[in-house]
């Protein structure tokens, strides 16, 4: 189902409909979506759209305050799939004035006040119909899905039917959940690695498993797809303000409150009575040792975050391909890596 939210609710004939969306179910104090219930694992309240707002600022920084990589020239129509607070949406809006860019999400938590070409749709971006013209758009932008969907790899052979041909590009940012340490100031047996490890078993037993390690396979399914021109980026991000370098320092104190605002609610589906079966008050009394390894400057850990683009290949190069199917066609430097940036990581 795709629909405009602010067209249900102005017409009395959908109210019900309107309402199923938005009767929000609430489990220990927070609020999650109401469309295709139970299907997203975090919650959709004020408090994680205020995380998720935190969240775009330092990835934000990390990139240079570029919100986009893709070559683009004009485009028309952007879609950003699991667009969460609309951020993304209303700042493309300002930097493309002759882009009409809509955003979904199954959560209608974005703003209702927007520029006139941004709009925003409840949909469930795991249908295969996306409910618009095959061939229709310019660019589609998906960020942060990570242990959203149970098939990446399906979302990025679906986005690539509703591609214009030749010109349409499709951007992932995702993260790699792994902590990556270089000096080995990781204790052995530290906290925040479990807690990764026991979200990682939890989602895996999972009835309808939703992999959180994702982002290093984007570009390999992304050419298994049949896209090109595909290019690779991977910056690190560091988990506090441990690095020297201010603006590192900088990006650190916002990913390290990113994480202290997300903890419970990225614990809460997966530890408790749907996941590992734990009590909320078991899952807080751990949090407290994971909330001290975030905030330990002693520890030089990081994150990698990927953005990964590519082109839908026009008709002519389609059949290029097919006659030479040795390797598919790069770009220069390769699934093109522009590797991380190593701006002054001590
Ligand atoms: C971690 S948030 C990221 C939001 C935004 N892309 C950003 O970078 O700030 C993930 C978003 O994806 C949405 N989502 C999860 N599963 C989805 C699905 N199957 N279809 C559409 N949206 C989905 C969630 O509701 C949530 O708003």
């Amino acid at each position: 189902m795709a629909s405009n939210l602010r067209a249900l609710e102005e017409d009395e004939d959908t109210k019900s409909l309107s309402e199923s969306i938005t009767d929000y179910p609430v489990t220990w104090g927070r609020r999650y979506h109401k469309y295709k219930e139970g299907s997203y694992l975090f919650p959709n309240d004020t408090m994680e759209c205020d995380r998720l707002d935190l969240q775009y600022q330092a990835l934000k920084m990390l990139h240079d305050d570029q919100i986009y990589f893709a070559p683009l020239k004009d485009p028309k129509r952007i879609l950003d799939i699991g667009t969460g607070t609309g951020i993304w949406p209303i700042e493309m809006a300002a930097l493309f004035p002759n882009a009409r860019i809509t955003g979904t999400d199954l959560s209608p938590i974005q703003p209702s006040l927007v520029p006139p070409r941004v709009s925003f749709e409840v949909h469930d971006c795991t249908e295969t119909d996306w409910c618009r013209p095959l061939a229709s758009l310019d660019y589609i932008h998906v960020a942060i899905m990570l242990g959203s969907l149970p098939s990446y790899s399906k979302l990025i052979k679906n986005a690539r039917r509703y591609l214009k041909p030749g010109e349409g590009w499709l951007e992932c940012h995702e993260m790699m959940p792994d902590i990556c340490c270089d000096d080995d100031t990781v204790p052995p047996s530290w906290p925040f690695r479990a807690w990764h490890s026991y979200l990682e078993e939890s989602i895996t037993k999972m009835e309808s498993p939703k992999p959180l390690r994702v982002a290093d396979k984007l570009a390999t399914w992304m050419r298994e797809a049949g896209y090109v021109d595909i290019h690779e980026r991977i910056d690190r991000i560091p988990l506090n303000s441990w690095p020297k370098h201010p603006s590192l320092k900088n990006i650190g104190r916002l990913w390290e409150a990113n994480w202290l605002d997300g903890l419970a609610a990225f614990s809460y589906k997966l530890f408790g009575p749907e996941g590992l079966g734990w009590t909320q008050n078991e899952i807080e009394v751990f949090l407290i040792d994971v909330r001290k390894c975030i905030k330990d400057r002693n520890v030089h850990a990081y994150q990698k975050m990927y953005v990964v683009y590519g082109r839908r290949p026009s008709e002519e190069e389609e059949k290029a391909m097919m006659k030479k199917p040795s390797k598919p066609a790069m770009a220069k430097g390769g699934a093109s890596s522009a590797k991380a940036k190593p701006k002054g990581y001590k």
